[in-house]
Order: structure tokens, then sequence, then C-alpha cells
């Protein structure tokens, strides 16, 4: 009796330690896809497209200019959203600054006024100057600006992702050579 006690026992704590190791598992699972994915995705450029924004000659100098861009990181049930839009400011000549629409505080979308030469946050004020550069408010930082370069008459941006202030943004933010 006593062994068969034990066994029992022994059965059960065998069974526990398995169901306890199959719960582990799956939730070990996505945790470690989770923050293999940020590694991964950190090191990989698949998802960033070089898209184009128009002809410069549509930006003309000193101004700044809302375009928009296909996201090329969409999947195809997206609809209207894969529409993005950013600030075209045009320094002179092929000198340019593309600035992401989000705000660098929480994302609202920012408005360009030449009167007041500033970008506006509606949402909690936060100001930026012509240059993306922080004015005023609870932003942080600048506005964001996208990787871009001017070719044969066109002037492309790197996108694919939205700016945020995450490593991401550091990415988004860093100016190639050509820029
Ligand atoms: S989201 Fe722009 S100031 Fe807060």
């Amino acid at each position: 009796m006593a062994d068969e006690s034990i066994s029992r026992r022994g059965l059960f704590m065998k069974l526990g330690i398995l169901f306890n190791g199959l719960v582990a598992t799956a939730l070990a699972v996505p945790i470690v896809g989770f923050v293999l994915s940020s590694i991964t995705r950190g090191r990989s450029n698949a998802y960033l497209a070089w898209v184009p924004l128009g002809p410069v000659n549509q930006f003309p100098e000193g101004e700044t200019r809302l375009a928009t861009f296909k996201n090329p990181n969409v999947m195809p049930t997206d609809g209207k959203t894969v529409d993005t839009s950013c600030w075209v400011r045009r320094v002179e000549g092929d000198q340019f600054q593309v600035f992401a629409i989000n705000c660098a505080h929480l994302g609202c979308p920012v408005r360009w006024f030449p009167q007041s030469g500033l970008f506006m946050c509606p949402c909690h004020g936060g100001a930026y100057y012509r240059d993306g550069s922080r004015a005023s408010g609870p932003p942080e930082r600048g506005l964001f600006e996208y990787p871009h370069k001017v070719e044969n008459g066109l002037i492309t941006i790197q996108a694919g992702e939205l700016p945020t202030p995450g490593a991401s943004a550091a990415l988004i933010g860093k100016k190639l050579p050509c820029a």
C-alpha cells in the first residue's frame, strides 16, 4: 500500500512537472519571439523602401508643402491608411528637409503655419520652428525627419514605418550622406 502510494505520488509529481513545463513553454515562445523580433527588426531594412514624393519643382524654394506617399509596409486590407502625409521643406536648390507629420510628443498630426513660420500641434500646444527643431511645449525633441535624396529631378524618401520616440525613430531621423 505504501509503495503504491509513493508510486502514485511520484506519478502525480511527474505529471505536474510535465504540465508546468508545457505551460512555461507555451508562455515563453511568444515572449521570446517578441524579444527576438525587436532585435532582428532593428537589423533588417526589408520593411523600408524608397518612395517618391514627386518632382522637385512641385516644391518651391523657401516653402514648406504637404506631400503624401504610399506606405510600403502595409497589408492588402489596409485601404486608405496606406496614404501617409509628410511635410516637405525645400530650403534651396536640392536641399530639402522632409518631416514626419506626427508630433514628437504623442504623435498628433502637426500643421504648418507659414505666417508664423511654425509647425503647431493641436493636441497639447507643441510648436516647432521651420527647420523642425523644437520651439515650445511638451515635445522633448524636434520633428522626426525622413532620410531623403534627390535624383533625376525627383525627391524620394525612405519610408516604411511610422516615426516614434523608440529605436525606429533613430533610424527615421538618421540622415543619409546623400541627403
Ligand atoms: S501630441 Fe503634440 S504636443 Fe502632445
